[in-house]
């Protein structure tokens, strides 16, 4: 169908830009409802897959996978921590969340996720798709775009802004109706996927005065690590050997002892950055995942958020084209804002505890310290830490 301006056009109800995990999950929960959506993507499906991202379910991520009906693979291959270990200048502290909170966290990839949800989805979705646009937000929206060349429109009821941090969705936002707040961190994580043996049976996240280190897994036969470099650092110039020797020295004698080195299958560079942007709402756009807000990975908070605020979002706007009700959708914003700050705010402080900062002199680094013996000794500071990673209701 060509509409009024040339264009191949088409109607849904919700159309959802981007086809990450926020995107595919609320294209998923909406089609449960029998809600129609098309999603719009700007990468292929196999660049999407690519992506090497995080690596920790809290379980109500798990639930949320098993309510969408793509939890049968996460059973049978994630793996169940009941606990993580913390590392600070080779002393080792193990965090029992199953002892503290009575809770526990799944180790599945982002990548899985996302496979899963592709597997199951029945809806369009247009990979690929070139200048996408966004119109008329306040009125009838619509979404355009091009694919192979020629001139596409989505006309919706309403557009979910899942693209992620740099997409288009925020920026099609008149400035003075948001407010963001941003915090850049002067380091970002080198990331290692290894096909190895874990280092440990639990992830490890260590603090050294030569920069913080993580080793964690995707499973038993898979590894995944991190160590934190300079803002500005490449990873050309990062070959496996340098990385290895690096990690070595950021790790207690026994794990560094332990680790097992392969040649890596990814490596990649992520920068450091806190974020929100408020409301996320505008007119009839929704913004959901990294679209709105950023935390650094430290707290393993990002892809838990994104799902969070589509399991909120998609109800909402089920009560809006279903029954006709506004409810939902006009307190979304509000209601996703207090659990974003909550995971904003236990990310800032967990990349506080473990990164070395540049300016923060030997007071800072005392003080780092003192954090660490106040919660190698306090069962109440362990609680706090467990109960925030394990991810609060
Ligand atoms: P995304 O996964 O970013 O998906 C957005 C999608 O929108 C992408 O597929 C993108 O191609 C698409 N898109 C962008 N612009 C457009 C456009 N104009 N038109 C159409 N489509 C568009 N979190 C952790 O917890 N642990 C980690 O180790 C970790 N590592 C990370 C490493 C990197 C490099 C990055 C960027 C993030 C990392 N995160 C990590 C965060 C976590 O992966 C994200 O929070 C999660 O991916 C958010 O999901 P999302 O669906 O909101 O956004
Ligand atoms: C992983 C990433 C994180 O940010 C984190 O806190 C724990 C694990 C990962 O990629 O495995």
């Amino acid at each position: 169908m060509l509409d009024g301006g040339g264009k191949q056009g088409m109607r849904t109800q919700v159309a959802i830009v981007g086809a990450g995990p926020a995107g595919l999950m609320l294209g998923r929960l909406l089609e449960q409802a029998g809600i129609d959506a098309v999603i719009v993507e700007r990468k292929s499906a196999d660049y999407v897959l690519g992506r090497i991202r995080a690596g920790v379910l809290e379980w109500g991520s798990v639930d949320l996978l098993e309510r969408a009906g793509v939890g049968r693979r996460m059973r049978a291959e994630g793996l169940v921590h009941h606990g993580t270990a913390l590392s600070f200048d080779g002393d080792r502290l193990h965090i029992d969340f199953t002892g503290l909170v009575g809770r526990q966290v799944m180790v599945y990839g982002q990548t899985e996720v996302t496979r899963d949800l592709m597997a199951i989805r029945q809806g369009l979705t247009i990979y690929e798709a070139e200048e996408v646009e966004l119109h008329d937000l306040d009125g009838q929206p619509a979404v355009t775009y091009r694919k192979d060349g020629v001139a596409h429109r989505i006309d919706c009821d309403f557009i979910a802004g899942c693209d992620g941090f740099h997409g288009v969705c925020r920026a099609s936002v008149p400035q003075q109706a948001l407010t963001t707040f941003e915090r850049v961190y002067p380091f970002g994580w080198l990331g290692v996927l290894v096909d190895e043996k874990p280092v440990d049976d639990e992830l490890i996240y260590a603090h050294h005065p030569r920069g913080f280190a993580l080793c964690s897994q995707r499973s038993p036969t898979r590894s995944r690590y991190y160590v934190q470099v300079d803002a500005g650092e490449r990873v050309e110039d990062w070959p496996d050997d340098r990385f290895w020797d690096e990690l070595r020295r950021r790790l207690d004698p026994a794990t560094a002892e332990a680790l097992q080195t392969g040649a890596s299958i990814e490596k990649s560079i992520a920068p450091l950055r806190s974020f929100v942007a408020e409301p996320l709402r505008f007119g009839r756009l929704f913004l959901a995942g990294d679209a709105a807000h950023i935390v650094p990975p430290t707290g393993a908070k990002g892809l838990n958020l994104a799902l969070g605020d589509v399991a909120m979002l998609a109800p909402a706007l089920v009560e809006a084209l279903i029954e006709r009700s506004s409810a939902g959708i006009d307190t979304y914003s509000a209601r996703a804002l207090q659990r974003i700050w909550k995971a904003e705010r236990f990310s800032w402080w967990m990349t506080g505890l473990l990164h070395v900062f540049p300016d923060a002199g030997a007071f800072g680094r005392r003080i780092q310290r003192a954090e660490f013996d106040y919660l190698a000794r306090s069962r109440a500071a362990q609680q706090s830490l467990a109960e925030n990673y394990v991810g609060l209701p």
